[in-house]
């Protein structure tokens, strides 16, 4: 069976990896309309070798899609999301917009694919934040085995996360550097090339970015578990794609970095990359372009009975948020769809 598949943001950082993403693993796609703003709106992007023209998504007919892959803002799906799922295409969305709301599936394949079932709710299928997706494929094995009691992570994020404008500003701050020419910021509040920016999203009042909450909020969501401690601090880094993060774990009950290392070797979407010598280890150089979760730096923390402490890094764009979202499409079309 084939199925009308649309993309809203297809210009952007994510909606482009979503096309490869759909092309590369051949979901059976019958048409695919490309959606963005009235500024791209007639652009020509291929597909399967074929040109496809960008549509403006204001007056787009949503019922010539059975499925909606969105990745435009927040402000884009809170409009148009609920407008195609009562067109009766199944919205898997990209932004924070609809991830807390209790009836909407908060997913991540390889940790909780049974929640799609609840699609039915609104026509609408989150896909989280992409520090916490691959935090969690990481994790899952671990908790599924011992437990997980407290999460203290720190992450390595880049500027893709951002979008193409971001993209576009670490480049153009490195070019003017090297050239010794004036340095515009305009994207982060102070100079990314080069540097290292302790604050992703907005400030909460409890002195937490949005960022950081959102993987406190996920991880108990997805997890099933609200007594989940998670203890984050969001970095970003100049770094095109890929994030990467240290994570320092309490479980409740021992286990030894050679059992845990064993169950990640296991695990699915996991590459353990663990040697013990110079480059043993994954960075978000080697996961750019690729689909695993690579762990390294496997151990168990000295400083505490019950802890362990590993080295997490994905691209970002992909299983943090396009190939995310199509393995989801992959399941509803398997499972539910039919
Ligand atoms: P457009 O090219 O028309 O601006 P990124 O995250 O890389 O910045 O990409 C954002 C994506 O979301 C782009 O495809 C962009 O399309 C799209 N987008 C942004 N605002 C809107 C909007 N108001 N309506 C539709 N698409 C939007």
């Amino acid at each position: 069976k084939q199925y009308d598949v649309c993309i809203l943001g297809a210009t952007g950082a994510v909606g482009e990896a979503m096309l490869a993403i759909l092309e590369e693993r051949k979901f059976p796609v019958r048409n695919l309309y490309l959606l963005a703003s009235s500024r791209s709106a007639g652009t020509e992007i291929s597909f399967r070798g074929e040109e496809l023209t960008v549509l403006d998504v204001e007056g787009f007919d949503f019922s010539l899609a059975q499925i909606g892959l969105f990745s435009a803002g927040g402000s884009v799906s809170e409009k148009y999301a609920p407008i195609a799922a009562a067109a009766g295409c199944v919205v898997i969305d990209n932004t924070a917009h609809f991830r807390y709301d209790r009836d909407i599936p908060l997913v991540v394949p390889e940790v909780n694919p049974h929640a799609i079932a609840q699609y039915t709710n609104r026509g609408i299928i989150a896909n989280p934040n992409c520090s916490t997706i691959q935090m969690l494929v990481a994790l899952k094995p671990i908790k599924d085995a011992v437990g997980i009691s407290r999460i203290n992570v720190a992450t390595y994020q880049a500027v893709s996360g951002t979008g193409k404008e971001a993209i576009e500003e670490l480049a153009n701050q490195t070019r003017a550097l090297f050239s010794s020419q004036d340095v515009e910021v305009e994207v982060y509040p102070k100079r990314i090339a080069f540097n290292v920016l302790p604050q992703i999203d907005v400030f909460m009042e409890n002195g937490y970015t949005k960022e950081e909450m959102k993987m406190v909020w996920e991880t108990q969501k997805i997890m099933e578990d609200d007594t989940i401690m998670v203890n984050p601090t969001a970095v970003r880094v100049p770094v095109f794609y890929g994030h990467s993060e240290a994570l320092h774990i309490e479980t409740k009950k021992k286990i030894t970095a050679s059992e845990a290392r064993a169950l990640l070797e296991k695990a699915p979407g996991v590459v353990v990359m663990d040697e013990h010598v110079p480059g043993g280890w994954p960075t978000a150089v080697d996961a750019a372009g690729t689909d695993a979760t690579y762990v390294g730096r496997i151990r168990e923390d000295l400083s505490h009975p019950m802890g362990l402490d590993m080295w997490v890094v994905s691209d970002n764009v992909r299983k943090g948020a396009a190939l995310n979202s199509v393995q989801i499409a992959e399941i509803l079309i398997a499972d539910y769809l039919k």
